[in-house]
């Protein structure tokens, strides 16, 4: 972890409220990992004093450019989208650990050990819920490069938040839900899994033939459901669906990576087994991002405790198992 001065390239508005911010220095990929956070000094003064943390979005092949998507939320953020082209920005980077490529199972450099039997699984499904969508687009660059074929599920609350289709259709095929059903499949990610494994060829090819805006919601013979078993529907922001019932699902796929709203990764968590190799990332408020301070601090799951029960999402985290951490 360093003290760097990018430099903005660009920062500009892509969606409601949601910015795409381009540093230039020297990201090298090897250190810049897809996982890994930046802890941004937003003022160019000295209000607001904390630093606020953002995911790396992208890095370019030549490691000279970083991408930030960021959405524009209270102070902090409002003073970042104030920055021009030429300027420089002062940034903590890069921080926290960093999602396991499964290639890097195969290599035997993962560090728990555990996960070596899945080296060879290739199918990979990343499931994104609003400003979680960032650090799961390098993740999947990355991922496509090994390899490895890629669903990606992105979730928003309307069609005016809606952004990266078209880079996350570059990997592989996506799937866009909205919680107003202006655009894509109307519901919550959770809802378009359950979707996907439900609908039939016949609709598939419907849908194919349709020059509807949902047509890329089209279901893929490669999800298959694998059990009977009912299990409670949670929605992310309404828990007054929580009694809602759906038969259980479970698509064909060897890894699933997540990033996005607790409410969205509680949902996960009791809808994916905990034999599933799975991940989330955790977008917890911040102090200091390096460890200090414990305002990052979540409690791990029973059965996941390492040698204490909590944990600093900045330092041993942001990227965890899916079960690993209480919700
Ligand atoms: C590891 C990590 C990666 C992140 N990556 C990104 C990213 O790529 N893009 C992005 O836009 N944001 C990201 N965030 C969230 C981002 O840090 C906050 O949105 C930001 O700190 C808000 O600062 P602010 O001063 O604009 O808002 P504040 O005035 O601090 O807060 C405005 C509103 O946002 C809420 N809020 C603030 N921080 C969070 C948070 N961490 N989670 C949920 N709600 C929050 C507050 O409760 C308040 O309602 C990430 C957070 C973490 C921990
Ligand atoms: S933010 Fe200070 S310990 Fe994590």
């Amino acid at each position: 972890m360093k003290k760097i001065f990018p430099s903005v390239v660009e920062n500009t508005l892509i969606a409601d409220n949601i910015f795409k911010l381009v540093l230039e220095d020297s990201f090298p990929h090897d250190e810049f990992k897809p996982g890994k956070f930046l802890h941004v000094k937003c003022s160019k003064g000295l209000d607001p004093l904390l630093r606020r943390p953002m995911s790396i979005c992208d890095i370019s092949d030549d490691e000279r450019y970083l991408t930030v998507l960021y959405r524009k939320e209270g102070r902090g953020t409002t003073l970042l989208s104030e920055y021009q082209a030429g300027e420089k920005i002062d940034i903590l980077a890069p921080l926290g650990n960093n999602f396991e490529l499964p290639a890097e199972y195969e290599n035997g450099e993962n560090s728990t050990g555990d996960l070596q039997k899945q080296c060879l699984t290739k199918k990979v499904l990343l499931i994104g819920g609003g400003i979680g969508v960032p650090p799961l687009y390098y993740l999947g660059r990355k991922l496509k490069a090994a390899g490895h074929s890629i669903i990606s599920i992105l979730g928003f609350n309307a069609a005016k938040d809606v952004f990266y289709e078209n880079e996350f259709k570059s990997l592989g095929e996506v799937f866009i839900t909205t919680v107003d059903g202006s655009y894509g499949m109307k519901g919550f990610v959770t809802d378009a899994l359950a979707k996907i494994e439900s609908l039939n060829d016949a609709e598939i090819v419907d849908c194919e033939s349709s020059s509807d805006r949902t047509a890329h919601n089209r279901t893929s013979s490669r999800l298959r459901r694998t059990n009977d078993r009912s299990v409670p529907l949670v929605h992310e922001d309404h828990e007054d669906h929580e009694d809602a019932e759906i038969v259980d699902w479970e698509p064909s796929y060897d890894v699933m990576y997540s990033c996005g709203p607790k409410a969205m990764l509680k949902a996960l968590q009791s809808r994916i087994s905990s034999d599933k190799l799975a991940y989330m990332s955790l977008e917890e408020r911040m102090g200091c991002g390096v460890g200090a301070c414990l305002a990052c601090v979540c409690n791990y799951n029973e059965g996941f405790e390492r040698d204490k029960n909590y944990s600093r999402v900045c330092t041993e985290g942001p990227v965890y198992k899916l079960h690993e951490i209480s919700l």
